[in-house]
Parts: structure tokens; sequence; C-alpha cells
């Protein structure tokens, strides 16, 4: 027998023929989501003068510092320590981002846990033609970013400028076939990658091991978001 021949924990086959009642139809089954992959996705409903006011603090830094290389095609990103120089504004997302965590955390055993994150931020701006390659952030538990101006993707798709979530199931972007789904929640999300369009006060939080990127944004005006790692 092979290990597929074999009921589910949790199911419950009908003994009786297939067909009568109480036959197959009385099968019973516990879908388990295993290894799912958490993606928060938050509005922070910050006033917009707080963010033109962050809008102009990074904007300001990208005239005076030269860009950091990590994983941005083009584009200006700060060194890692926004926290030092982004003012009140910048402290008060990177807080909404730690409690947005700490509600997303438990013990292996899912008990609440209060984490003592150590954080890393750092501030992007892409304009046209800018990307970010897909790319981890080994070392962090939770990474995060927020948009302070979506650059108008949130108005016009058409600008691109996509948030890439790399499927990370191994083999199941390649399986045999594409056409079908499993009809279990998430069972539609099977492919290479996932999109999510930033709005501007958009904030999501993953995996820090989850692969994710940037597509090119094709606006005139700038796309600018803050980064973040929570490390333990
Ligand atoms: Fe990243």
């Amino acid at each position: 027998m092979t290990k597929t021949d074999s009921p589910a924990p949790g199911a419950r086959t009908g003994a009786r023929p297939a067909g009568q009642p109480g036959g197959e139809g009385s099968t019973r089954a516990e879908v388990r989501q295993l290894f799912a992959t958490p993606v928060a996705v938050a509005h922070l409903g910050l006033p917009a003068q707080v963010n033109r006011e962050l809008a102009e603090t990074i904007l300001a830094r990208e005239a005076s510092q030269p860009t950091t290389e990590h994983s941005n095609l083009g584009g200006w990103q700060s060194s890692w320590d926004l926290l030092d120089w982004g003012g009140p504004a910048a402290s008060a997302v990177i807080s909404a981002g730690k409690a947005l965590a700490g509600k997303l955390t438990c013990d292996r055993q899912g008990q609440p846990r209060a984490v003592e994150w150590r954080v890393n931020a750092w501030a992007n701006v892409n304009r046209s033609g800018h990307a970010n390659e897909a790319h981890s952030h080994p070392g962090a538990f939770w990474s995060g970013s927020y948009y302070v101006d979506d650059g108008g993707i949130g108005a016009d798709p058409r600008l691109g400028g996509e948030f890439e979530l790399r499927d990370p199931r191994g083999v199941a972007p390649a399986m045999y076939a594409p056409q079908l789904a499993f009809a279990a929640p998430g069972g539609l999300s099977i492919g290479a990658a996932e999109t999510i369009a930033p709005t501007t006060g958009m904030l999501l939080l993953f995996p820090s091991w989850l692969e994710h990127g940037v597509r090119p944004y094709r606006g005139e005006a700038a796309r600018i978001s803050i980064a973040f790692n929570l490390s333990v």
C-alpha cells in the first residue's frame, strides 16, 4: 500500500457503497492548511501631512547621500539607519510594524509571546524604470514595507511597481496540472509569484525568508517606501 492509499488523518471514509445514502457523500474531511505563509496587508491611516513630511525627509536624504546597493535595480536605497534621521513619523511607522508583528507572533504552542524586536530600517526611492530584484532578508523574522508615496500606482495600475512575492513552496509552481487549483482556502494561489499593488499608507508585513521584489515602476513621480527588518 502506498502512502496515498491511506485516508488522511482526521478523514472518515464511508464504509457503504458509493451512490447510496450515507455512502461517499458522507465522507468528512478536515482540510489542514499546512505550510501557510502569512502576509499582512494593513493601512496605517497616518494623516496625509505626515506622509508628505516623510517624503520630504527621504527625498532630502536622497539628495545628500549616495545610494547603497542591495536588491535595487536603479533607484535609491538609504543606509539602514532610517530611525536616526527619519524623525517621529518614521518612528511611528516602525512602531506600527512592531505592534502588528507582535499580534502575529506566538510561541510554538500557539500562545502569545512578547518579543523585544531588534530593528533596522531604511528608505527606498524608485523612479521610472527602477525595480528591485527578488531577494529575502536572512537573519530577520518579520520584514515589512510601508508606502509613503505610491507614485500614482494606486490610481493607475499601468504604472507597474507592484510588490512581488515568490511562491515559496519549492516545485509547486511547476505542477503538472496548471489548469486546476485546490478547492481550499488559499488553494487558488499557485503560481510563480503573486503581486500586491501598493497604495500610499499601506503597510505590508511578511516572513523575512519569503522571496520578494519590486516590478519595474513606469510612473513619472517617485515611488517612496520605508522597509524594515524585525529580528530577535
Ligand atoms: Fe526586501
